[in-house]
């Protein structure tokens, strides 16, 4: 399935590349650097780009979309005039599948429930050349690194943790379908250099600790916003001590701390990984390039120098940490979660232990979880939790239930769900989770939001490894801390856990017997993608107004919207995944999750036609109705977490021109731009507290709209009285030809067309 021409091409180019960027910047370069410098577009000049600051077009080598995204990006790319895409591309149906009795039962309901979809991501993966993985073949990201990753390669995915690949020392970024519409499009993937984040491992795992661990502790000293608009680059002995997977569980949860991406030098592990799965070719091309495939040895030497910021990290003296509740970065280490919990009132008896998920289902994961399910068999414990497995890819979960893995969990009581996202998305049909009691989860995902994976706000969940997801399973409690209590068994006896063990590799290989991949028609010409018109799920569409090119007035507030609003609470997921290919119908969760700073309260905001409070997306309809424009205002790091464009798609195609916060994510704030909306930031954070309930917003000076020039708002108070707030915003030249023409896509089919 990879492409070794591709790959062939990249590894000819990249040599001289570098070297040349080398001699532009005079001086040695980090390994990230050397991918981006060898990837930048044919039409874009090399320069000294300064990182954080400038931005460069580049190219990458192909792109992935998973079934939720995958609908928006390839509705928009048929409207992009191309007849197939210009790098090689695959689609992977993964986020519709629910987690409810059994992997089989589920992925049938799945098909029944969901065909509509899948057969529109078929049909229009084989019209235009595009790789489809079908339903039950995997996770997207567990399926990229098994397939298509590679040292040295650049690769864009609408989804944010595609970073997963950096395991096998790829650039890989998650993005919006809109940027990946762009790639397939043959345009240039514009972004803003990334700064550098050196994280130096020292010493090597062992006992209890995995390298989830070292992401959950990386969590904790950058927080949710702490890797933003930078390259994570992990480095040092304790590096390459960790498997290509354990690379991969890392990279992954890069986006946990908003990092761009997250990236590991080419080393032995990426080959005996690459070997494992088919590309020893691969692993010898690389090989050979070695050198060009890691920092130059100036940047070992003299880290402080080549990274804007540098941590540390011992891995001898790591301890297992477990991180949440409702955030990925509030890390406590496993002693300390006794003291912790208690204080913060922690619900302390787990209900259910979910392992697997694109982040945590190597076999490496499930070899060491499984050695602590085989001890509470062996030990004669009682399982005190529901416990529950999501196999990463079918080849993962063939060789697990080949090689025994699968019986032992279910010895334990454990449950094996479908190939797919399934509770790591919300896609997790829980019995009694209606209820919306307080309760604890702990599981190997990557993200534990409030009703991420359940729906239930009152749902605790803790992420941590595997191995301490089993292990607490088990104990049944949050503080149980396997290095140091004991459990009882059915003996009565007093019996410990011994640490995990495992496998990096199976030895026997991987085995698959259906990987569920399909190719596309070499002439798609034929291929004919149909849309029923009244068809709730998929809805063609239309391109979004030009801007008029007067200032905008008169937009009322729809929300001032309090603390945390990801992307989750713009576009919720959950039950709502099934309209992402429609996007009126998805625009009814427009913001139904964010909290109005006015009342506290959530989908409660005030419609300042009645003067009556109502739920934010039939306001904003009201609002359209009437012909007038609206404003959302936001916190810090507004729009953090998913890729999905919808976030940006619903409030513009509901009328809302502008969202104006204190900060945003990355991928959020390009996808309001490739989307014609004005994604805006207060000059002066404090200025937030002057927007009140009743406000009119009017933009003074947007016919002036210049990259690296500040725009005036004047905001109306009900009073009469008034504010001119000044407003900071990132549109360059090009950005800014996207907001007038209405959306980036309106201008890539005037090129194409
Ligand atoms: Fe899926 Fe969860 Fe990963 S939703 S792609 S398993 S983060």
């Amino acid at each position: 399935m990879f492409d070794a021409d591709l790959i062939k091409k990249v590894y000819e180019q990249m040599p001289n590349r570098v070297e040349k960027a080398k001699k532009k910047l005079k001086r040695p370069l980090t390994y990230a650097e050397k991918i981006l410098y060898a990837h930048l577009f044919e039409t874009q000049t090399l320069e000294t780009f300064g990182r954080g600051k400038d931005y460069v077009d580049f190219a990458p080598d192909r792109v992935a979309m998973q079934d939720a995204t995958a609908q928006m990006a390839l509705l928009q790319f048929m409207n992009s005039g191309k007849e197939t895409t210009s790098v090689p591309s695959t689609v992977h149906c993964d986020h519709l599948i629910q987690a409810h009795i059994d992997g089989k039962t589920d992925l049938s309901t799945s098909f029944n429930v969901n065909r509509e979809v899948f057969d529109f991501l078929e049909s229009v993966s084989n019209k235009y050349g595009i790789g489809f993985w079908k339903p039950g073949a995997g996770i997207i990201h567990q399926v990229v690194l098994e397939n298509y990753a590679f040292p040295g390669g650049m690769m864009i995915g609408t989804d944010s943790h595609t970073p997963n690949a950096g395991g096998l020392g790829m650039i890989a970024i998650g993005v919006g379908g809109a940027d990946a519409v762009d790639v397939m499009a043959g345009m240039p993937w514009e972004l803003k250099m990334p700064k550098l984040i050196g994280v130096k491992l020292t010493g090597k795992l062992n006992g209890w600790t995995a390298p989830k661990d070292i992401i959950l502790k990386v969590a904790g000293i950058l927080t949710v916003k702490g890797g933003t608009g930078a390259i994570v680059e992990y480095f040092g002995e304790g590096a390459e001590s960790l498997s290509a997977t354990g690379k991969g569980t890392i990279c992954n949860m890069g986006a946990e701390v908003g990092a761009t991406t997250s990236i590991f030098a080419y080393d032995d592990s990426m080959e005996r990984y690459l070997q494992a799965t088919g590309r020893a070719e691969v692993a010898e091309m690389a090989k050979e390039l070695k050198d060009v495939l890691s920092p130059d040895p100036e940047v070992y030497e003299n880290p402080e120098k080549y990274y804007d910021q540098l941590i540390e990290i011992n891995l001898s003296e790591l301890e297992p940490h477990i991180n949440g509740p409702f955030t990925p970065d509030l890390a406590t280490p496993v002693s300390e979660m006794k003291k912790v919990a208690e204080k913060n009132g922690w619900p302390l008896d787990v209900s259910v232990g979910l392992i697997g998920s694109c982040t945590n289902s190597s076999y490496e994961d499930i070899s060491r979880a499984s050695s602590i399910a085989k001890q509470a068999v062996d030990k004669g414990l009682k399982v005190k939790s529901e416990f529950t497995i999501t196999p990463g890819s079918e080849q993962v979960r063939y060789t697990i239930e080949r090689d025994g893995y699968i019986n032992t969990f279910e010895q334990m009581g454990g449950k094996v769900f479908a190939n797919a996202c399934g509770p790591c998305i919300g896609q997790w049909a829980r019995p009694g989770a209606e209820k919306n009691e307080k309760n604890t989860i702990v599981h190997s995902f990557n993200r534990n939001f409030s009703k991420r994976n359940d729906g239930n706000p009152n749902t605790h969940a803790f992420v941590t490894s595997p191995e301490l997801v089993t292990a607490l399973a088990i104990s049944g409690r949050l503080d149980f801390n396997p290095i140091e209590d004991t459990l009882v068994n059915d003996k009565g006896e007093k019996v410990k856990l011994d640490p995990p063990t495992g496998f990096e590799l199976p030895v026997n290989g991987f085995e698959v017997k259906d990987a569920g991949y399909q190719a596309p028609a070499k002439d798609g010409s034929q291929v004919n993608v149909s849309v029923e018109p009244d068809s709730k799920r998929l809805q063609l569409l239309e391109p979004f107004a030009a801007w008029n090119g007067k200032n905008i007035s008169g937009a009322k507030l729809l929300i001032k919207a309090l603390g945390k609003c990801t992307t989750d609470h713009i576009s919720m997921a959950g039950p709502w995944l099934r309209f992402r290919g429609h996007l009126d119908n998805i625009s009814n969760n427009l913001l139904i999750g964010a909290v109005n700073a006015f009342n506290n309260e959530s989908n409660k905001v005030k419609n300042q036609l009645t003067g009556e409070y109502g739920e934010v997306p039939a306001v904003q309809r009201d609002y359209k109705a009437n012909n007038i424009p609206t404003v959302i205002v936001g916190d810090h790091n507004y729009g953090e977490g998913s890729s999905r464009e919808h976030a940006a798609m619903e409030p513009r195609h509901l009328g809302v021109k502008a969202v104006i916060v204190k900060s945003f994510a990355r991928i959020h704030e390009t996808n309001l731009k490739k989307q014609g909306m004005l994604g805006l930031t207060f000059a002066n954070e404090a200025d937030y507290d002057l927007i009140q309930e009743n406000d009119t917003f009017n933009f003074v000076d947007l016919e002036s709209f210049a990259p690296e020039k500040q725009l005036t708002v004047e905001v109306v108070h009900a009073d009469g009285s008034k504010d001119a707030i000044k407003l900071n915003h990132t549109y360059n030249a090009q950005q800014i030809e996207w907001f007038k023409a209405g959306s980036a896509l309106n201008l890539i089919r005037k090129q194409n067309i």
